[in-house]
């Protein structure tokens, strides 16, 4: 397959946010309120001596139902759980992540699509539910097409999220299933990428292609950005197949491969339905564990870079 020479063996080391990232301090703003309610600003800035920048991760694979939202959300929740200032962001039009967190991407006004084309702040269309959450509606849809006659069409969503990197400890991007120019936007705004990849052989070929991406973007857009790790998700140990492709992973990509195994559950399509992470409908179950599992893998991860 080829696999091992297209990424490192081991986690390479994260660049320092450039200095021209560096933004104002944002005026301490009360607690957010509850449900659906679009929030000017979501969470209060740090003060100065300790003014930090978000962490941006996009979460990609361009193979669909890889569990690219279910990922997004359930690390985001379990992240926000440790204490983290979380802001998610919905950049695919099915609008999944926003139907997640119990909002209709039909009913929705004013949407990401807003935020690239119109060049509408993203707090405008940040809700509070779980985690704050910048929305999708259908309309984004067009947002391709609209995007690619515009100048600095792959950056809209990195000078989109310099308004924001200062209230929140990590923004976490979920993208469509394509390699198209909103998931290139995600790249070019993003520190890591997090690869869901499905325990199914044929999931693991995608990985080429999405890594030949990467590199593009790395050479011409975006040089810091590289692949934050891989999760192992729907895993069932049941299955010879599953454990052969976690080998398989483990034998081309080593560290990257995070220990923690997303394993298959019904628990994870309920919860959706319910406008809902798995941490909140169901707390206490292994579902919800394994995202705090992996959450404190991101955690180690991010600290392991800091210090090397
Ligand atoms: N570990 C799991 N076990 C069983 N089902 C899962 C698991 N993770 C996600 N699912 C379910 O699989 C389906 C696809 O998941 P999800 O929507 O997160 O994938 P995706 O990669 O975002 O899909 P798309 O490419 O369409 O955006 C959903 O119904 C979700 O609830
Ligand atoms: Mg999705």
């Amino acid at each position: 397959m080829g696999l091992s020479r297209i990424l490192p063996r081991s986690r390479p080391v994260a660049d320092e946010p450039a200095a021209d990232e560096l933004v104002a301090e944002v005026e301490p703003q009360p607690e957010s309120a509850p449900h659906l309610r679009a929030v000017p600003a979501p969470e209060p800035a740090p003060a100065a001596e300790e003014q930090m920048m978000a962490k941006i991760i996009a979460f990609a694979n361009q193979k669909g139902g890889v569990a690219k939202t279910t990922t997004t959300l359930n690390l985001g929740v379990a992240l926000r759980e440790m204490g983290n200032r979380i802001l998610v962001v919905d950049l695919d039009p099915q609008g999944n992540l926003t139907m997640s967190q119990g909002m209709n991407p039909d009913a929705i006004e004013r949407s990401m699509f807003d935020v690239l084309v119109h060049r509408v702040p993203i707090s405008d269309v940040i809700h509070t539910v779980e985690v704050d959450i910048a929305v999708a509606s259908i309309d984004l849809a067009g947002a391709e097409l609209s995007l690619s006659a515009l100048i600095g069409r792959e950056r809209a969503l990195e000078k989109a999220l310099v308004e924001v990197r200062d209230r929140y400890e990590y923004i976490l991007i979920d993208t469509p299933p394509s390699l198209g120019l909103l998931t290139i936007n995600a790249f070019v705004a993003a520190d890591g990428v997090i690869v869901p990849v499905q325990c199914e052989y044929l999931s693991l070929r995608g990985l080429v292609q999405l890594e030949n991406t990467l590199a593009m973007v790395r050479e011409n857009l975006n040089s810091k950005v590289h692949v934050e790790g891989i999760v192992p998700t729907m895993y069932d140990g049941r299955t010879l197949h599953a454990r052969e492709a976690i080998e398989i992973l483990e034998e081309h990509f080593g560290d990257l491969v995070y220990d923690t195994r997303i394993r298959k559950t019904v628990r994870y399509a309920e919860a959706p339905v319910k406008g809902s992470s798995v941490l909140r409908y169901d707390p206490s179950g292994p579902a919800a564990q394994a995202y705090r599992d992996l959450a404190k893998e991101v955690l180690d991860g991010a600290q392991a870079r800091e210090h090397a």
